[in-house]
């Protein structure tokens, strides 16, 4: 018999900023997202985990009002809203950096942080303005390994151009940030960089939630670990809590074999006496 895998509890008890519950997502008849649950805290990292496949992208552009979830209850700041637009996130304080960037080489730092939401006086670009911003939001995120905003993107590493669009996300009074594997494509020094900033932006307050598929990136910079396994919300753990291979097992195979430590137990036996999810693990493919 499978049971599924058990719900370690979330690391804090304060209202979180996103709560899903029971969302669905289908496209035409493939059912993409099962009554998910996710709850993402400001402050914190929350990691989305799971295999290519598993939903976590559409999970997110969800989230980001570029898909509309077809059912399911979507709370933001303790209020059920129904995001519909990408706009319409956007107001509420939702910035996702994808990974593919979508940064243009030929503009510099500063034409990129403002790109499409430029700041114009007496209907000019306020230029000035714009790179005073752009300077105090990387100071503000501690950044140093750029030397000019006024240096075009194309001249960047891969680690300065993440740090460019981790830094454009945070510019518009955002609480909640989307990182779609920001550490990919990056080498050892750069992924450090990286990270360090993703915890900042924690530690500045805002809500993080981090794709990723490097488990030592997901452990080293993760509050919460929430895995995703065939479009079912397997868990969500408190990452200090549970062991590398246990996160491997829970995104291959949606559960756990071993025990999960005892302070999970508790959490685990109310859930279940709580909420009656079918469970049926039908494979979607
Ligand atoms: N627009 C779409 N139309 C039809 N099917 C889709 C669409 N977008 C995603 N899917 C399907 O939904 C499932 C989940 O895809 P999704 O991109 O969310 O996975 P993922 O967890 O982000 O995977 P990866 O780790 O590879 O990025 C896949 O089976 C995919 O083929
Ligand atoms: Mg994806």
């Amino acid at each position: 018999m499978t049971m599924p895998a058990p719900d370690f509890g979330p690391t804090t008890t304060d209202e979180p900023l996103l709560s899903l519950r029971g969302v669905t997502k289908s496209f035409g008849a493939v059912e993409v997202l099962r009554e998910v649950n996710l709850d993402v805290r400001l402050g914190k990292v929350t990691a989305l985990v799971g295999d290519n496949g598993a939903g976590k992208s559409t999970l997110i552009k969800g989230v980001a009002g570029i898909h509309t979830f077809d059912g399911g209850d979507y709370r933001y700041e303790g209020e059920s809203v129904h995001i519909t637009s990408p706009k319409q996130a956007n107001a509420l304080g939702i910035e996702v950096v994808y990974q593919d960037l979508a940064l243009c080489d030929n503009l510099d730092i500063v034409e990129n942080m403002f790109l499409g939401r430029e700041i114009t006086s007496a209907g000019l670009l306020d230029d000035a303005t714009m790179e005073k911003r752009a300077n105090e939001t990387l100071a503000g995120l501690s950044v140093r390994t750029v030397k000019s905003v006024r240096q075009k993107v194309a001249s960047l590493s891969g680690g300065q151009r993440q740090t460019v669009a981790i830094a454009r996300s945070v510019l518009w009074n955002s609480k909640l940030v989307i990182l779609d594997e920001p550490t990919a494509a990056l080498g050892v020094a750069q992924t450090e960089q990286v990270l360090k900033l993703v915890r900042r932006l924690a530690d500045n307050g805002l809500a993080v939630i981090l794709i990723s598929h490097n488990m030592n990136d997901v452990l080293q910079v993760a509050d919460d670990i929430a895995v995703l396994y065939l479009g079912r919300m397997a868990t969500q753990v408190d990452a200090k809590k549970v062991t590398h291979a246990q996160v491997v097992e829970l995104i291959t195979t949606g559960r756990l074999s071993t025990d999960p430590p005892p302070a999970a137990v508790a959490v685990a036996e109310e859930e279940s006496t709580n909420s009656a999810v079918t469970n049926d693990q039908e494979d979607q493919s």
